[in-house]
């Protein structure tokens, strides 16, 4: 069931359902995400069987201002405050050292935790009359299977999650992309997920050097993230990366043999900023804006529409090489990467 996230009965109805320790689809800037209580452990478990995720995933925790992260968290070093002040609320999911005493569930049974403060006006009006209702926090992993692309309409995902679920109408995400993850319990900042914010940006907020994951993790415990799996984040059809000038050269190649389907229906799907010059039968084409944030913002929704489109493949232009695509880039790299067969077939 849809409910208009801007009336007040609608929010009052999300926080009862979450009180009861019911799931409640939640609209963020980002991705819409299926929240619960993050106190409630049976509630917190119902989230990782309504996405098939395996429980040791740890789910980040959507607090309402950052005066609720102490609530959370057992320590902020100063770059993680700055981080905070700078984007908040925001894009930025923080990794904190946990409280021993709450939040177990979320983590996934590790002593960190990871906190995000988000801006959409309907996920600030569900978590400030959450806090009112003495729910200090909202677990909430992206509202989709697991594996799978996340949701950034509340149609999206209700087609992911059922039509029993109750959802929040926040509009389509405005940047379409999952928060920055900077795990911040290792003395300086190391950059887990790439969002929409650039590292220039980061580094200006903290004046310090963000690390590359990789470069950090030798030798120490990696952190469970499940948006850093390879394989994630994948449409049905196969994808596949490739510059303009290969991408110009396998349409022409196969000009000839991209024959739609019987019915008509388009089998291979073009996402590219390079137009082709005569429209080829059997390909489908969708151009892709020249820069991140739009690119960002339409990606996921893209995805979605050329898989309930039947296509088998999409081959996408790799975005430039800027830094301002990291997000972007990490998002397809991982839509592209062979493994998802295995893990999700
Ligand atoms: O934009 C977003 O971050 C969205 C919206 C709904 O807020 N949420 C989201 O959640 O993308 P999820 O669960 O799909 O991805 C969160 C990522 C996962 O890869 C998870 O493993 C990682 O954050 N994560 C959460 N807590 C962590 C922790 N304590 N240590 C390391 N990684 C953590
Ligand atoms: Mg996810």
């Amino acid at each position: 069931m849809i409910l208009p996230g801007d009336r007040p009965e609608s929010i009052a109805a999300a926080v009862s359902a979450l009180a009861r320790g019911e799931l409640v689809g939640l609209p963020t800037e980002t991705v819409y995400g299926l929240a619960c209580d993050a106190c409630n452990d049976a509630a917190v478990a119902r989230i990782f069987a309504a996405k098939g995720r395996p429980n040791d995933h740890p789910l980040i925790v959507h607090v309402a201002t950052a005066a609720a992260v102490s609530r959370f968290a057992r320590a902020v070093p100063p770059f993680a405050q700055a981080l905070m002040d700078a984007f908040w609320p925001g894009p930025l999911t923080l990794i904190l050292p946990r409280l021993p005493a709450v939040g177990a569930a979320c983590a996934g049974g590790q002593d960190s935790i990871g906190l995000r403060c988000p801006s959409h006006p309907v996920a600030q009006a569900l978590l400030q009359s959450c806090w009112g209702a003495g729910i200090v926090g909202l677990a909430a992993p992206s509202a989709n299977q697991f594996g799978r692309i996340s949701p950034t309409t509340a149609a999206h995902v209700q087609a992911e999650l059922g039509e029993g679920l109750l959802i929040l109408e926040g509009g389509a995400c405005s940047v379409g992309i999952e928060s920055t993850i900077i795990d911040c319990t290792r003395g300086v900042p190391v950059l887990l997920r790439p969002g929409i914010l650039t590292r220039a940006q980061l580094e200006v907020a903290c004046q310090c050097t963000v690390r590359e994951r990789d470069a950090l993790v030798q030798g120490t415990t990696v952190p469970r993230a499940s948006g850093t799996l390879e394989s994630h984040y994948a449409p049905k059809a196969r994808l596949r990366l490739m510059d303009a000038k290969a991408l110009l050269t396998a349409v022409t190649l196969l000009g000839t043999e991209l024959h739609a389907a019987p019915g008509g229906r388009a089998m291979v799907a073009l996402y590219s900023r390079v137009p082709l010059d005569n429209p080829v039968p059997g390909l489908l084409e969708r151009r892709m804006p020249g820069d991140a944030v739009s690119t960002a913002r339409e990606l996921f929704a893209v995805l979605r529409e050329l898989d309930a489109q039947g296509v088998k493949l999409i081959w996408v232009e790799s975005p430039p090489p800027g830094p301002e695509w990291d997000g972007v880039r990490d998002r397809l790299q991982r839509a592209a990467s062979p493994a998802l067969v295995k893990l999700t077939g």
